[in-house]
């Protein structure tokens, strides 16, 4: 790895509803990680450059219709997909910062009314995060940022109800950040978690599975 010691990546997921600001700041936090000299990459779920993640693409865009166990089943695929490739990084030292992960998968299903539980199911056995950060908005301020795409979701009332199903997942372990600070202050939060967390990796923390 690029510090040659054998120190693994972390894995670092930040969630969060749709317009909390996540894309912008995993992309901060890469270029700052880098700069640091730390091997980085920044990943994204949906990964829409698969075949499948071209299903949920035109899923997203109201181009096809699909039903809601059958896409939630196709979400957690794209996370397997490329599950043997996020191991292979992290054990060569890279970190991952990763735009949405599991949390989104469970949340935005369950708001449609499937039971948490079976929707939990089928991410069980994929890489669990080093460090999940909740970007924590108020829906109506995030429909307030504007620039929701049109896409399936994008809507107030459903962001509502993925709210809640994020406050029930909820735990301990997760750091949460409040979102309607200003771009430079979250920056600085999630630096901080970022280095900590990218350290314990450093020092021997292993790696673990979901769903614990
Ligand atoms: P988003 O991160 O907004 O993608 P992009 O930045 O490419 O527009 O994700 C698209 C939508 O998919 C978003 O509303 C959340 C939803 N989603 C799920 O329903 N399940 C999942 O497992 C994931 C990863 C996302
Ligand atoms: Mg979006």
């Amino acid at each position: 790895n690029g510090h040659g010691n054998g120190a693994r990546g972390a894995l670092i997921v930040l969630e969060g509803l749709d317009r909390s600001g996540k894309s912008s700041q995993c992309l901060r936090l890469v270029s700052y990680l880098k700069g640091l000299g730390f091997p980085v990459e920044s990943w994204h779920f949906p990964d829409r450059t698969t075949s499948v993640g071209n299903m949920i693409s035109s899923y997203l865009s109201n181009e096809s219709n699909l039903d809601d166990r059958t896409i939630h089943l196709l979400f957690s695929a794209n996370r397997w997909e490329k599950r043997s490739l996020m191991e292979h990084k992290l054990r060569a030292g890279t970190t991952l910062i990763v735009d949405r992960y599991s949390y989104s998968g469970v949340a935005f299903s369950a708001a449609k009314g499937l039971d948490l539980e079976w929707c939990k199911a089928p991410e069980l056995g994929l890489l669990a995060p080093d460090l999940v950060v909740y970007l924590d908005i108020p829906p109506e301020k995030a429909a307030e940022r504007g620039g929701y795409g049109g896409e399936r979701y994008e809507q107030l009332e459903f962001q509502r109800k993925v709210d809640q199903h994020y406050r029930t997942l909820h735990d301990p372990t997760w750091k949460v950040v409040d979102a309607c600070l200003s771009m430079e202050d979250v920056e600085e939060h999630l630096r901080q978690l970022a280095k900590d967390c990218v350290s314990s990796c450093q020092n021997g923390k292993q790696l673990s599975q979901l769903w614990l």
